[in-house]
């Protein structure tokens, strides 16, 4: 079992990363103050729900938890409003008061959702998460937590730590294998904004963390989580370093809303957007080989670096310009300028930006 401490002062969390940790689940509640005389909620889809919730459900009713569940269709279409509603009409029902506490046990569409509940309900009660997908290892952490207007991504949100991560690596074996991959496409971009030896060791063991093997799980998940956590607590509220978190995300968003919340997880449209972003940092003179290891990176983890051929460039770019990085006019990008380390870049000529995105297209250019 490893332990990743969020510095943030008095909004401090710890994240608990290894096998069997839910069983443990009552005593992690204890430890960390939560109420036995208020109601829980516990939030997850319908698709994590038949492997865990009535394990949960069962642990936190030995524990002496009184739990309410909301249930909501798996998928991205669930961060809105209307499904934010419904959750809220399960806390008024289920009598969730000031004590209690909220659940987040999915990935990082619940864990998004469940949060913003959380922030949001009776003005701010406490939270905690249980990831299940790698990805989360990402969502996890920093208290960013949304919903999405169908206009674009994670508009409506709010900052809400909380009081801690519960990461039970048994839960990811029953993830499918594209949602393996696209979890470890954030992983590999902790490794390519902040430390390249990473980057590399994600590539070498690309084998055993497509294939779950808990180890390699365990070393990877902490490695990306306290990358993230050191950037969070340095900038909590993105200020200007936190930005570089967004490696690949400009594009990312784009292509995600012009295809439709759904066609692209969440992990493939970043890694697109990675790529995309390699090509536009040797159009601005770093060097080629940044590109070349990129892709290298992405592709062992069976990730795609090319995007499908009937998303047309005016869409993505009318698409950024609704993105909240679209700041003041500028466009604004992460960009690498060695594998491991990155800058934000205002100010990119909109002709570069619209001939990468053209390049990124199926049967493009393989080089820059
Ligand atoms: N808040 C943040 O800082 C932050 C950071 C990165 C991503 N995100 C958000 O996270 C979301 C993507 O997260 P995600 O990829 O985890 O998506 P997700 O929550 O939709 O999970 C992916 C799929 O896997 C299923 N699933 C989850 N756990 C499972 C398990 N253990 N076994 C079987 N199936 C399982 C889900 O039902 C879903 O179908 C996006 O909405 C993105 O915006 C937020
Ligand atoms: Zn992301």
């Amino acid at each position: 079992m490893r332990t990743v401490n969020v510095d943030l002062g008095e909004r401090s969390y710890p994240i608990y990363i290894g096998s069997g940790l839910l069983s443990h689940i009552g005593q992690y509640f204890k430890d960390h103050g939560i109420s036995l005389n208020s109601p829980l909620m516990i939030v997850t889809d319908d698709h994590v729900a038949p492997h865990y919730l009535t394990l949960l459900e069962k642990l936190l009713l030995e524990a002496g938890y009184d739990t309410v569940s909301k249930v909501v269709k798996a998928g991205e279409t669930s961060k809105s409003l209307s499904v934010l509603e419904e959750v809220m009409t399960t806390a008024i029902e289920g009598k969730l008061d000031r004590n209690s506490t909220v659940i987040a046990l999915g990935g990082g569409v619940v864990g998004d959702l469940a949060g913003f509940a959380a922030a949001t309900y009776m003005r701010g009660i406490k939270f905690v998460q249980i990831p299940t997908t790698i990805l989360a290892h990402d969502s996890s952490v920093g208290g960013k937590v949304a919903v999405n207007h169908p206009l674009a991504k994670n508009m409506i949100g709010a900052f809400h730590q909380p009081e801690m991560v519960l990461y039970d690596l048994d839960t990811l074996q029953t993830l499918p294998p594209r949602d393996v991959a696209s979890g470890l496409s954030e992983m590999v971009k902790h490794g390519l904004i902040r430390d390249g030896d990473f980057a590399r060791w994600c590539r070498e063991h690309a084998s055993e963390l497509l294939a779950l093997d808990p180890e390699a799980l365990e070393y990877g998940l902490a490695l990306g989580c306290s990358i993230k956590a050191d950037v969070v607590s340095r900038d909590e509220r993105e200020n200007d370093l936190r930005a570089i978190l967004n490696l690949g995300h400009t594009i990312g968003h784009a292509i995600e809303a012009v295809a439709g919340y759904g066609e692209y997880m969440h992990g493939e449209a970043i890694a697109i957007g990675m790529a995309g972003s390699a090509r536009l940092a040797v159009r601005l003179g770093r060097d080629a080989s940044i590109y070349d290891e990129t892709v290298s990176m992405l592709q062992s983890l069976r990730l795609p670096v090319t995007m499908s051929s009937h998303l047309s460039t005016d869409d993505i770019m009318d698409a950024m310009k609704h993105d909240k990085k679209f700041r003041e006019g500028h466009m604004l990008f992460i960009i690498p300028d060695s594998i491991g380390s990155v800058s934000i870049v205002k100010d990119i000529p909109e002709q570069l930006v619209r001939e990468t995105i053209d390049q990124l297209r199926e049967g493009g250019e393989t080089h820059v």
